[in-house]
């Protein structure tokens, strides 16, 4: 049985209504990617209000590694707000709270003292890592990547990269941010071997240190394990590996950015475990919460008691009905057989994706780690020149054909891939065969690919 069913065209005549009335009353900056307004969802998939079944490789922006509504944690969170909404835990302390705490310590990366603190929001999680670490040091610069993605507060946004989507307006930004290259294996200069392409951003780097910022002053290098926003772009482990040498080297706090990579997604529970790094502090979101508002800094115990009491939360950081989805989550991601699941699932996707590139010219890359996967498109091979408006028209044939998919990219011409991590082969195969018609008919390859109804 497919899960896809379509009974209007997508988006249909309620979706758009209410992407009206949305467009009406909501500020242009809050932008959407679709016209689909959603009635309710569950696992991959997702019943538009016109009562279409739509196939979401969407989910949620990377949050539902467990997919939409997983019985355990709607079970939790009801459980929960019967019993507890809200108490705040600058006021108290309450068993949820606690248990996540406990739960995250115990399942970051290192064998080390470990400590905790809850956030909302990646971006809220990224900055309370920087801020830790600037306590902890006594340094105020942090050093992060081009094609970066760590948020849209103040602070990240000065750490984000891709100027024109996420900084166009905002500035000035926060300072003593400095940027270098990260080893994009793909956008290489053709002359350079993988290892040559490494070794020159390492090298970079230990320019940087000379030519922008004094090791003295650095308090954090952030690094995204692998590139989100910025077309899952994965960092080599040799490349990993050379940030933990020279962090350690000078004091410097490895903090990895796993909002969009961590809580399975690529196949272990932190993809910092591929490269076998263990980073000083570790910030996760997204998935954690399975579709509640929860990030978490979690790391080195001395780090992490650096600031003052006081100097770190706010209102709602934990807030009950979000711990226990949160535990709820870690429960299904640790479950014997999911992480499993998940690279099998990775293997099935990519072997889709690589007879992509075979038939679709257009088809430059094909990479992530494990089931994090994305395709970068270009309007030429030989000189890779982006192509994002074939990837505006595959999302929206895909959407059309009633399958959620989304772009990324420092170029916006990556087609990336976040479905549950538990997605049945049936499902992988349904999604992937309406990625191909989409991909068809966005490259010219074949008018035909009618939208079945
Ligand atoms: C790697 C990374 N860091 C930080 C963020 C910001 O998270 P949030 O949108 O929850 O603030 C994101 C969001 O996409 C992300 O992918």
């Amino acid at each position: 049985m497919p899960t896809i069913e379509l009974v209007t065209e997508v988006p249909g005549p309620k979706s758009l209504a209410l992407a009206r009335r949305r467009e009406a009353a909501s500020a242009r900056g809050a932008a959407k990617l679709t016209d689909v307004g959603v009635a309710h969802a569950h696992g991959a998939a997702v019943v538009d209000v016109d009562g279409n079944t739509l196939l979401d490789f969407a989910g949620g922006i990377g949050v539902l590694a467990v997919g939409h509504t997983p019985e355990g944690v709607v079970a939790a969170l009801q459980r929960q707000a019967a019993e507890l909404v809200h108490l705040c835990a600058i006021v108290g302390s309450y068993e949820p709270y606690v248990a996540l705490l406990e739960r995250l310590v115990a399942i970051a990366p290192g064998d080390h003292p470990k400590k905790a603190i809850l956030l909302n929001s990646g971006a809220e999680a990224v900055e309370t890592a920087v801020k830790i670490a600037r306590a902890a040091t006594g340094r105020p610069a942090v050093l992060v990547f081009e094609g970066a993605y760590h948020g849209r507060t103040n602070l990240t946004l000065a750490m984000t990269s891709k100027y024109g989507l996420f900084k166009k307006g905002f500035g000035p930004f926060a300072p003593e941010v400095y940027r270098v290259p990260f080893p994009d294996l793909f956008r290489r200069p053709p002359h350079l071997s993988d290892a040559e392409v490494i070794a020159e951003a390492i090298a970079g780097l230990e320019r940087a240190l000379v030519a922008q910022v004094d090791p003295s002053a650095l308090a954090a290098v952030v690094v995204e394990p692998v590139q989100g926003e910025g077309g899952f772009v994965p960092a080599p482990p040799a490349f990993l590996r050379a940030l933990r040498d020279l962090c350690t080297r000078y004091g410097v706090v490895l903090v990895a950015d796993e909002v969009q990579s961590g809580m399975g997604r690529t196949g272990r529970l932190w993809a910092v475990e591929h490269a076998g790094v263990v980073p000083d502090l570790l910030v996760a979101a997204k998935s954690l919460g399975a579709g509640m508002p929860i990030a978490a800094v979690v790391g080195r115990a001395d780090l992490m008691d650096a600031p003052h009491p006081g100097g770190l939360g706010g209102t709602y950081s934990g807030n009950p009905l979000a711990c226990v989805a949160a535990l709820a989550a870690i429960d299904l991601v640790t479950a014997p057989g999911f992480l499993e699941r998940a690279r099998a699932v990775g293997d099935r996707l990519r072997g889709h994706l690589d007879r992509f590139a075979e038939r679709f010219e257009a088809v430059g890359d094909v990479r992530g780690l494990g089931p994090m996967l994305a395709i970068e498109l270009v309007a030429d091979r030989a000189t890779k020149r982006p192509a994002p408006d074939v990837v505006q028209r595959t999302t929206a044939e895909a959407l059309r054909r009633g399958l959620i998919v989304l772009r990324a990219g420092l170029y916006g011409n990556c087609v990336r891939l976040l479905p549950p991590l538990d997605l049945s082969d049936a499902q992988i195969d349904e999604g992937m065969a309406v990625l191909e018609q989409a991909l068809a008919v966005a490259t010219g390859t074949d008018a035909r690919a009618g939208v079945a109804r």
